[in-house]
């Protein structure tokens, strides 16, 4: 079902996010800290994946999207790059039974025509195998950039309506927001960026308008249950107006 922006319709707010929308930032300090190379870091951040899923799904999130690799990113050193894909082939190949087994269903978002065809294959098998389940959305976005999410979107709602070209006022939010990439997934409650950096790096720009942001110093392979119990306490004591004012929420018309 698409789901209507938060600007359009409040969602309702719980003890524990629905959405939970993290970028996974300081695997290379993290390495580099203990005199290892950077992709040391990436390795072990699968680990952090791992625990960042079974704590979420424990908790009763219902969505969990991670920033896996940005559209930036492939200006890295070749060598961190090729590490990346191959760490995301052999997870892919290594999970999906413990995916399936969690209850977790996986989706994989962004430009993937920029993959080799061995990991579109797996992609889209990965996400075939876990189609069926319904504990927990996981969300990877893998040469993802919120501009291209947009533009995308914006260039799927022109091509199937071209006479919007000659009535730009018939565009509204619901119709592009349904083109995004994750149509599929209410918007992020509470955004979650390890590493110490306080940026949102065009990661779901449109989607994280009305989420609640959440930094931490922590490294990502370092990041487990308890540090998302505090992003959790944390967001409970978050007042989430919406744009009415705190009276408004207390004493609702
Ligand atoms: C950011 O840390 C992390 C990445 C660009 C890659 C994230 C990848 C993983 C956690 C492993 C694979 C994930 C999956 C889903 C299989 P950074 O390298 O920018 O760290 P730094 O800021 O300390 O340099």
């Amino acid at each position: 079902m698409v789901q209507t922006s938060s600007t359009l319709s409040i969602p309702q707010t719980g003890q524990v996010p629905c959405h939970v929308a993290i970028i996974m930032d300081g695997n290379g300090r993290w390495a580099t800290k203990r005199h290892l190379p950077r992709t040391a870091g990436h390795v072990r951040g699968v680990q952090a994946v791992r625990r960042a899923v079974e704590a979420c799904g424990h908790r009763g999130v219902r969505y969990l999207t991670l920033f896996a690799f940005s559209s930036e990113n492939w200006r890295r050193p070749a060598h961190e790059v090729s590490v990346l894909m191959r760490l995301f082939i052999r997870t892919l190949e290594k999970e999906v039974d413990k995916l399936i087994a969690q209850g977790v269903c996986l989706r994989i978002v962004g430009d993937l025509s920029a993959f080799d065809a061995k990991l579109q294959d797996l992609i889209r098998e990965a996400e075939r195998k876990t189609a069926g389940q319904t504990t927990l959305t996981l969300t990877i976005a893998a040469n993802y950039g919120g501009r291209w999410d947009i533009l995308q979107a914006a260039q799927a709602l022109l091509r199937d309506h071209p006479e919007l070209s000659a009535h730009p006022e018939h565009l509204d939010e619901a119709a592009l927001t349904s083109r995004l990439a994750m149509a599929y997934a209410p918007e992020p409650d509470l955004f979650i960026r390890t590493g110490g950096e306080q940026r949102i790096s065009n990661f779901l720009i449109w989607q994280l308008a009305y989420a609640e942001l959440y930094f931490t110093d922590c490294f990502w392979p370092d990041f487990g249950a308890v540090e998302i119990d505090q992003a959790f306490a944390w967001y409970r004591d978050r007042e989430r107006r919406f744009g009415r004012t705190s009276e408004q929420l207390r004493s609702p018309a």
